[in-house]
């Protein structure tokens, strides 16, 4: 029998938290490519927070998905045909090519990536969109300085993880905010943050405990009673990088918000950022200092592998409940 192409589309959108009915998973031909078109076989799908807002018609900063679509995402694969000088089969690349096991698309939209450097899971998540986040939020708007504090939400994420390490390879005391015992200690046994605060437990407390001198850096990928904790603990001159607020995907409607008059009267600089506005242009030069981070053995990360494209609705609904432990990407095969 020939292989199909399994695919996971977006049936409905999603009211609050997403449910299983929200997707649909369907067998289709594996596509014929187009001439200028590379046939690609996807090994590792990531799974991202993002998703979410692709998922609702309401105003962003990018389309959603449509109604009946292939979900979007970012996977990694081999190239099985192509119809373009400079991919050949059995070339690894790296793509946004959907939840979908086969995918044709023009080369514009493809790197190739050397499968010797690294783990190909890891090109979707310390080397890939989430590490290459960390990476261009702290350079252009984190800017942390040896000695300071930086605090780090979701510090065992994908994002988190990165940052945190990156702080302290750059000299800086580095806390991070995780759910639960097991995740603060990965964030301070194997990533070698200094402390890392249970947001599930008394964050007031906790937080002048780690931090007796205030937040210089405060990297935001939470929001809700997090951002409120850490909001007034900020120093004069402090940098917010707001680069998500997971907490407040699902809501249904604006939860209230912090008391931004502080950040006039500290001066602070509160600047959101998307990385593909700036990232994808800077790739090789994050990947060449990641990869040299690695190989010294200064760069830990953690993954959560699921097995099985079918999973992946499963999966995200946990993601965002905070069930993974990792950078959460599925395994196609
Ligand atoms: N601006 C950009 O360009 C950009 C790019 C990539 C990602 N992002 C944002 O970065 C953030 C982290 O993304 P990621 O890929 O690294 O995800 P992740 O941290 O690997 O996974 C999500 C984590 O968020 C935490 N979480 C979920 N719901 C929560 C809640 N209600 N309250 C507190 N924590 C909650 C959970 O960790 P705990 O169990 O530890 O709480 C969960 O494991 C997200 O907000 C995402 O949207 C932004």
């Amino acid at each position: 029998m020939a292989e199909t192409n399994l695919q996971i589309l977006l049936r409905r959108r999603p009211q609050g938290a997403p449910v299983a009915e929200d997707f649909e998973i369907v067998e289709t031909p594996v596509p014929q490519p187009k001439p200028g078109e590379v046939l690609v076989r996807a090994q590792y799908l990531s799974l991202d927070p993002y998703m979410r807002g692709r998922m609702s018609d309401a105003k962003s900063y990018s389309a959603p998905v449509a109604i009946g679509a292939v979900m979007e995402g970012q996977t990694a694969g081999e190239v099985v045909a192509s119809d373009v000088p400079g991919f050949a089969p059995g070339d690894t690349v790296l793509g946004g090519f959907g939840w979908q096991r086969y995918s044709s698309v023009a080369p514009g939209r493809l790197f190739k990536i050397d499968p010797g450097e690294a783990p190909l899971s890891a090109s979707l998540g310390v080397l890939g969109m989430p590490g290459l986040t960390a990476w261009v939020g702290l350079e252009d708007i984190g800017q942390p300085k040896p000695g300071e504090t930086v605090v780090v939400s979701a510090a065992s994420g994908a994002v988190g993880q990165v940052v945190g390490q990156i702080a302290r390879i750059r000299g800086c005391k580095v806390v991070g905010i995780a759910g639960g015992a097991k995740k603060c200690e990965f964030v301070t046994e194997v990533l070698g943050f200094d402390a890392c605060i249970d947001h599930r437990g008394d964050l007031d407390a906790q937080l002048d405990a780690a931090c007796p001198n205030g937040i210089d850096v405060y990297w935001e990928n939470v929001g809700g009673a997090v951002q409120r904790a850490v909001f007034p603990r900020l120093n004069d001159h402090a940098r917010m990088v707001m680069c998500g607020m997971i907490a407040e995907y699902n809501d249904t409607s604006p939860a209230p918000g912090p008391n931004l008059m502080s950040a006039v009267r500290k001066r602070l600089r509160i600047q959101g950022f998307i990385v593909s506005d700036s990232g994808w242009p800077r790739y090789p030069q994050f990947r060449t200092e990641l990869l040299g981070h690695m190989a010294s053995g200064r760069l830990a990360w953690r993954e959560d592998v699921v097995e099985g494209l079918r999973q992946a609705p499963q999966a995200f609904i946990g993601l965002l409940k905070g069930e993974n432990f990792g950078k959460l990407v599925v395994k196609i095969d």
